[in-house]
């Protein structure tokens, strides 16, 4: 059996820095359910935060005033000492990743970039050009491989094993062979990413099916604050590819079909750079209201910028624009609307990454580990991968290293690889039944229409019927083609489980949090309720039935304010 000492699962940037940061004497593999360059960091646009003061107008930062931001563009629900720690570590991390070779774009003197992004009140993004996510990903690549880490490429885990508190590894389905394998690992870290598939609209890969969060959920591991859903202001119009918040930090206005830079009317001091959870919400409002273009989208003009900079500092966009929307926003405004993007929520994790369960970790945005809240600022998502990446990695070696090596693990590995197997025969075996794509779209939907940007009583309770009835639905799932080899049918039948604990949480959540607060905006309770609400919502899966509790939130500087901007 393969065995590791330590265990990371999913290839993107938290995962990389994690594996870069266990202890060399370990042994320690990733496994991922693609190639890692094809993890969705690689999409990730805009920047990464940290109070470099590079900029000329961000002489006066600091790691305090990006805490405060965090913390107030969370709607107070970040854990203040954790969003402290992250954001006094996200200097030296983006000097980390200077020296390890990434190739930041400069300002005319050599100093890194830097530049103005929603909620923050200096430019602290650190940027190359709009592929950041891209080139630090490869830069940690090339690392890995230079550090000789082991990889395990296109192989999705279907299972974590825990046996009396303790992880002991887990189940994967390797595509290449249609084989189903246990591994054990003394520590299991999952940096598996979030789950924008759920819905319709997302500026998500198609990989981002929110399974690792899934699969620790059902085997016991409590799931914070998933109500709180990320849409991000501007994707592109009927393809919902990412229009990064850069291209606004850039000069770009929002424009309604009145020719108005509507934001005016929401956040008349930061306009269009106001936190993600604000814009987008004016922007469903203006398309609400019919000041949209063909009522559905409305304009991001980058006109003004003027060619050079846009060619300079934009190129992506500008690429995405021309191949799939045949326009040029040199002379074009860009239609856009908003989308899915990020999960505040995830595994409920300490500051240390661990989990309940002994032995077991997670970071990045499968992860919940406090710094967000309810609403996340643009740019602080690269931060949290590369700095809770890097700290599950140190955490998981000490525990590694204090722990002892349970025994007989493997017996109860295979039989839990043979329970994920009698399921899969189970699928395979059925000639008729239902099929996993239609499911999958009808959740999509009705995520999308009953749990998106505005929320009310009446459609999340619709749609936790529908949820349950689509989880009856999937019991008779069957596998149409009976090849195991890279059967994406396979991937989406064994996915899907978790998809639908993650829709039923998320939904749960949502309904029983009468307030608005960031993120999740009730049609029926607009207000924030610090008197009731100022907590966390923890989901446990207990019997296969999702189970609420709450918990403190860290308040240690800032006293909760009303959020002006
Ligand atoms: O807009 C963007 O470039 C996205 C950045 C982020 O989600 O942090």
């Amino acid at each position: 059996m393969i065995s590791q000492d330590i265990l990371v699962v999913g290839g993107g940037l938290a995962g990389l820095a994690a594996a870069l940061s266990c202890d060399p004497n370990l042994k320690v593999a990733v496994v991922s359910k693609v190639h890692p360059l094809r993890s969705h960091s690689v999409a990730a646009q805009g920047g990464i935060n940290a109070a470099l003061g590079n900029s000329p107008d961000g002489r006066d930062d600091s790691w305090e005033r990006h805490a405060f931001d965090t913390i107030k563009g969370s709607d107070y629900l970040a854990d203040q000492d954790i969003a402290e720690l992250m954001c006094q570590k996200a200097v030296s991390a983006i000097y980390e990743l200077e020296y390890l070779g990434v190739p930041f774009s400069r300002f005319p003197g050599g100093v890194i970039a830097q530049r103005p992004f929603g909620g923050a009140g200096f430019p602290r993004t650190c940027y190359a050009a709009d592929r950041t996510g891209l080139v630090i990903l490869h830069t940690l690549f090339e690392q890995s491989i230079r550090k000789q880490v082991k990889f395990f490429n296109e192989w999705l885990v279907t299972k974590l094993i825990v046996k009396d508190g303790k992880c002991l590894g887990v189940v994967v389905y390797d595509l290449a062979t249609g084989q189903i394998v246990p591994v054990r690992a003394r520590a299991v870290i999952f940096t598996t990413g979030g789950y924008g598939r759920v819905y319709s609209r997302t500026t998500n890969a198609y990989i981002n099916h929110g399974s690792g969060i899934g699969i620790a959920y059902k085997a016991g591991v409590p799931l914070r604050d998933m109500e709180f859903v990320q849409f991000h202001p501007t994707s592109l119009f009927g393809k919902n590819i990412l229009i990064t918040e850069g291209a606004r930090g850039e000069g770009g206005y929002l424009v309604n079909n009145k020719g108005k830079r509507f934001l005016e009317d929401y956040a008349p001091s930061a306009m269009e750079l106001a936190p993600r959870d604000i814009v987008a919400r004016s922007i469903q409002t203006e398309i609400d209201k019919g000041n949209g273009f063909d009522n559905q989208y409305i304009h991001l003009d980058l006109r003004h910028i003027g060619e050079e900079k846009i060619k300079k500092r934009l190129p992506g966009i500008r690429e995405i624009c021309i191949n799939f929307a045949a326009i040029d926003p040199v002379d074009t405004p860009i239609p856009i609307q908003p989308a899915q993007h990020y999960s505040m929520g995830g595994i409920d994790v300490n500051a240390k990454c661990a989990s309940l369960v002994e032995g077991f970790f997670a970071a990045g945005e499968c992860a919940c580990v406090g710094v967000h809240g309810a609403n996340r600022l643009g740019g602080n998502s690269l931060l949290d991968t590369v700095v809770f990446g890097k700290i599950s990695g140190e955490e998981a070696s000490i525990y590694v290293k204090g722990s002892e090596e349970t025994n007989n693990s493997e017996k109860f590995l295979l039989e839990e690889a043979l329970e994920v197997k009698a399921r899969i025969e189970e699928w395979e075996k059925r000639s008729s039944g239902v099929r996993v794509h239609r499911l999958l779209e009808e959740l999509k939907v009705v995520m999308s229409e009953n749990v998106g940007i505005f929320r009310k009583k009446k459609d999340l309770t619709e749609a936790l019927e529908k949820i349950s009835e689509l989880k009856e639905d999937y019991k008779r799932v069957y596998l149409y083609g009976k090849c195991l080899r890279y059967s994406q049918e396979l991937v989406n039948i064994l996915e899907f489980d978790s998809m639908l604990d993650l829709a039923e949480v998320i939904t749960l959540g949502a309904l029983k949090r009468e307030e608005t607060r960031g993120s999740h905006y009730r049609l029926d309770f607009k207000e924030r309720n610090d008197e009731n609400w100022l907590k966390h919502t923890l989901v446990t899966c207990k019997e296969g039935k999702p189970q609420i509790s709450y918990s403190g939130v860290n308040i240690s500087k800032y006293k909760p304010e009303e959020r002006k901007y």
